[in-house]
């Protein structure tokens, strides 16, 4: 049986109760394919409820290690550093034997992850990485450099850049600054634009161009704010865009930020068709899907998230079982003081010719979430 669908069994063997087994794993009862895990107790902790995705990713992730007859806490902390932490720390004092973290700000996890380590808690970083810790055994998360690599790739194919004649205004935004993924994010994207940059291919009339990925931050959007991204879009649009000049091109990181530079495009005057530019995205959030098929938005890099909380879930399965933990790179994420053995999953371009294939199709979004 696939992953996925033993996935998907697991989620419908969800009304089944079954006493914890007495060797590492059992079948469930009912034909369904879940296995419940041995001393199974995780804490999960994930950044915020503002944003779609992470409410998905929690209650997927919970649901699945439920069926499976885990203990699990989940909690959101608001985008709040300390808020996550006490809760890292009441999950260790609960009793967690596994933490799984989607950190806020990826530096800031030392000291309770001592304190975890000292009580043999296992840690994986979700979708982020967990910076600066010994105290890290596992990440997973989705390809990050591939998602900027897509996004530049994309703006680079539409804008037919290796014939263009005229340069091309562009607007670079990239994440929040103290989120490990946006650096990755910026790289992927940037190595790919930077070099028409420097031609003269593109221009940013802005100048808020980094010279390298190193200053990527300098350009980073705090918290990955929808209405802070939309103050900055103001600015550069009433600063810069005088005398009839338009933005053709705006690389956004995300979706969340995308809505607020469309948001921002929109109070400025601009309309879906000829004269409206270009807007990357990633994660597929049913506001930017709608915006996808308004013509607002060109493209989202949708990582599914049912992956990652799936690739999550054998983890902990296989670190319950003790067996060995299966990753596929061991080379990219350094966090300071080690490579941290990842998992990495491939994310997809979606346009809006794909949303019915893609999204759809597969049972991501609803079509009715998207008014389709
Ligand atoms: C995630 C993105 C998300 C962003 C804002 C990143 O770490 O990888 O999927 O859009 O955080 O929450």
């Amino acid at each position: 049986m696939s992953h996925k669908t033993r996935f998907v069994a697991m989620i419908a063997a969800a009304a089944l109760t079954l006493p914890l087994a007495a060797c590492s794993t059992t079948p469930a009862p009912g034909g369904g394919g879940g296995d419940a895990l041995k001393d199974c107790n995780v804490g999960i902790t994930m950044p915020t409820r503002s944003l779609e995705r992470w409410i998905n990713d929690g209650a997927q992730l919970q649901k699945a290690l439920q069926d499976a007859k885990c203990t699990v806490d989940l909690q959101y902390a608001d985008n709040k550093v300390d808020q996550q932490i006490s809760q890292i720390q009441n999950q260790i004092a609960g009793g967690a034997k596994i933490l799984v973290i989607a950190s806020i700000d990826g530096t800031a996890l030392g000291p309770v992850l001592e304190e975890a380590a000292k009580q043999q808690v296992k840690v994986i970083a979700y979708d982020r990485l967990i910076n600066g810790s010994p105290n890290v055994d596992y990440y997973a998360t989705f390809d990050n450099y591939k998602v900027g690599q897509l996004q530049g790739n994309f703006l680079k194919d539409q804008l037919k850049l290796d014939s263009a004649s005229s340069p091309i205004n562009l607007e670079p935004f990239a994440g929040s600054p103290d989120d490990n993924n946006a650096k990755f994010f910026f790289s992927g994207a940037w190595d790919v634009l930077l070099p028409y940059v420097e031609k003269g291919t593109l221009t940013v009339p802005s100048g808020k161009a980094p010279k390298s990925d190193a200053d990527w931050a300098t350009i980073g959007i705090q918290g990955w704010d929808s209405a802070k991204a939309q103050a900055e879009m103001d600015n550069r649009l009433s600063s810069f865009y005088t005398g009839g000049k338009k933005v053709q091109a705006v690389l956004s990181p995300n979706d969340s930020l995308a809505i607020g530079i469309v948001a921002s495009l929109k109070s400025a005057g601009y309309k879906p068709g000829a004269d409206y530019p270009l807007i990357t995205g990633q994660d597929g959030d049913k506001a930017n899907v709608k915006a996808i098929l308004a013509g607002e938005q060109s493209m989202t890099v949708w990582k599914d998230t049912r992956k990652l909380g799936e690739r999550v879930f054998t983890m902990i399965k296989q670190i319950t079982s003790g067996q060995t933990v299966e990753v596929n790179d061991t080379k990219t994420y350094n966090n300071g003081v080690k490579v941290v053995p990842s998992y990495l999953i491939e994310p997809e371009v979606v346009t809006k010719d794909l949303v019915q294939s893609k999204l759809i199709d597969s049972g991501f979004l609803k079509a009715s979430d998207v008014g389709l």
